[in-house]
């Protein structure tokens, strides 16, 4: 299978007519699409609204997951409900098949990485915090569990590991993801790993077990290729 990823669309209208010619390309280049969150500027239905309008005549299956951005309105289950009504696989700790390749995903949280992550001591707020890193965890791991296919991919809107954050400022680092996604990953095992978030981060990196972790987010795709709006990838 070949598989279309990208993230962090912001969905932007002019934006949106620019990229339409390289969308086109997807399906000759691709099976099926990953989008990795932030799919939206600021959770706004009529910028779901536009995507839908740009991505639906492609004609491709789709596989999502949200990003923090797309909660920004408070209307993340009307915009979920967009998705999944248009046969669009929106995970939230949630999995799918397609063409024998199964797909685990969860929007996941910050919270930081290895020795560095946030951990649930002292005020309510700290442990709240910490808490819905977990939960994210949590769902990712009940997600995974689900698939029975040899070949599977999870997705993410938050980076599971540093490597894929390298190149961002140091000082953001805990709040572009979390480690205990990729130790979730590392003990039921993947393909791969498909991410944005880090808008500055790097493209390429590894969990500690060796999954390879693609950060997709769309400035990191015009790094490597001006113009390009999405990756491919085979599995
Ligand atoms: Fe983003
Ligand atoms: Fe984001």
């Amino acid at each position: 299978m070949r598989i279309a990823a990208t993230a962090d669309l912001h969905y932007l209208s002019p934006r949106y007519s620019a990229m339409q010619e390289q969308l086109a390309q997807i399906r000759d280049q691709a099976d099926l699409l990953v989008l990795a969150g932030d799919l939206t500027n600021y959770g706004k239905l009529s910028e779901m609204e536009g995507l839908l309008d740009s991505l639906l005549p492609l004609r491709l299956p789709i596989v999502a997951v949200l990003g923090n951005h797309d909660y920004e309105c408070g209307a993340e289950e009307d915009l979920m409900r967009m998705l999944t009504q248009e046969g669009i696989k929106l995970l939230d700790g949630t999995a799918c098949e397609h063409a024998g390749v199964g797909f685990a995903g969860t929007k996941g949280f910050p919270g930081g990485f290895g020795r560095g992550a946030l951990t649930a001591f002292g005020e309510p707020q700290v442990k709240a915090f910490v808490q819905a890193a977990i939960d994210e965890a949590m769902k990712l791991e009940r997600a995974i569990s689900q698939l029975r296919t040899e070949k599977r991919v999870v997705v993410l809107h938050y980076a599971p590991v540093l490597d894929t954050v390298q190149g961002e400022s140091p000082e953001i680092f805990p709040y572009l993801g979390s480690s205990r996604l990729a130790e979730v990953v590392d003990r039921h095992g993947a393909d791969m790993i498909l991410h944005g978030h880090a808008h500055h981060g790097s493209a390429d990196g590894k969990t500690t077990a060796g999954i390879r972790v693609h950060n997709v987010a769309l400035p990191i795709l015009q790094n490597r290729q001006p113009a390009a709006v999405f990756r491919v990838f085979d599995i």
